[in-house]
């Protein structure tokens, strides 16, 4: 099968989760994760290809960006929330969902396995799934992910309009930071959402993934469309530009290897 047979397997089961009571906010939703998830097949495709993959490697990075969030749509229909702290974790739902609904039935078992460790590990704190054959697969995905999440926060922060608390996960918008969460960015670690009190906490959490990125073609991006300088634009603290610093440092430094 082709990757555009996939494709409309995808659009055919997703499409399956809009609502039949026409009811506008819901599935608003469903729409804003499957475009998401072209989004990501498309970064996915892109990190591949920085990296001269072959045809067979593409093929599979694509599927692990394309069903990468498979599970968020069941997570949804089921809990209308994908807030996965109040629910369950959409990455092991989406392997469960790949399993039932075999939509890789036609590609190796090999392929398959790939697959499923990429959307195990696409949205933990640290890939835990560390298979040889999938370690790549997963970084290449969990970058995927990042530069669409960072391109939508851009957009929404730049853009003055009605605020969605879907995307400030519903947190206070005071002018206080949390002492573990900007320590935690000072140590370039990874923020846990269970530590987060406030917008601010949140924010400096999503910015903290540039210390997690893994491909050149990752920070290159970026850095190009300044994805993160609205971000912290829109955080009225003083330590505004001492993150500034640690970003731009973050993404200028280079990596021992690509993958
Ligand atoms: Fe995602």
């Amino acid at each position: 099968m082709r990757i555009l047979d996939y494709i409309k397997i995808f659009q055919k089961y997703t499409n399956s989760f809009l609502f039949v009571d026409n009811c506008e906010s819901l599935n608003e939703n469903i729409r804003l994760k499957q475009k998401h998830s072209l989004r990501v097949f498309k970064n996915a495709s892109d990190i591949a290809k920085s990296i001269n993959a072959d045809d067979k490697f593409l093929f599979i990075a694509q599927l692990c960006g394309l069903f990468h969030d498979i599970g968020r749509f069941e997570q949804f229909s089921k809990y209308k929330t994908f807030k996965d702290d109040e629910s369950i974790y959409h990455g092991a739902l989406g392997v469960e969902v790949m399993q039932k609904e075999r939509f890789l039935k036609n590609e190796t078992q090999e392929t398959q396995n790939i697959v499923f460790d990429a959307i195990y590990n696409h949205g933990l704190i640290d890939i835990e799934r560390k298979n040889k054959a999938s370690l790549l697969f997963s970084k290449i995905t969990r970058d995927a992910d990042k530069i669409d999440i960072f391109k939508i926060v851009a957009k929404y922060y730049r853009e003055p309009g009605p605020r969605n608390i879907a995307l400030e996960y519903g947190l206070e918008n005071s002018d206080y930071i949390s002492d573990i969460v900007l320590d935690n960015f000072y140590q370039e670690k990874m923020i846990d959402k269970k530590d987060l009190k406030t917008l601010n906490d949140f924010k400096l959490m999503q910015i903290a993934w540039i210390f997690d990125l893994n491909f050149e073609y990752t920070k290159n991006i970026i850095s190009e469309k300044s994805y993160l300088n609205a971000v912290v634009c829109s955080m009225n603290i003083p330590e505004t530009k001492w993150i500034y610093d640690k970003i731009n440092q973050s993404l200028a430094k280079g990596l021992a290897a690509s993958g």
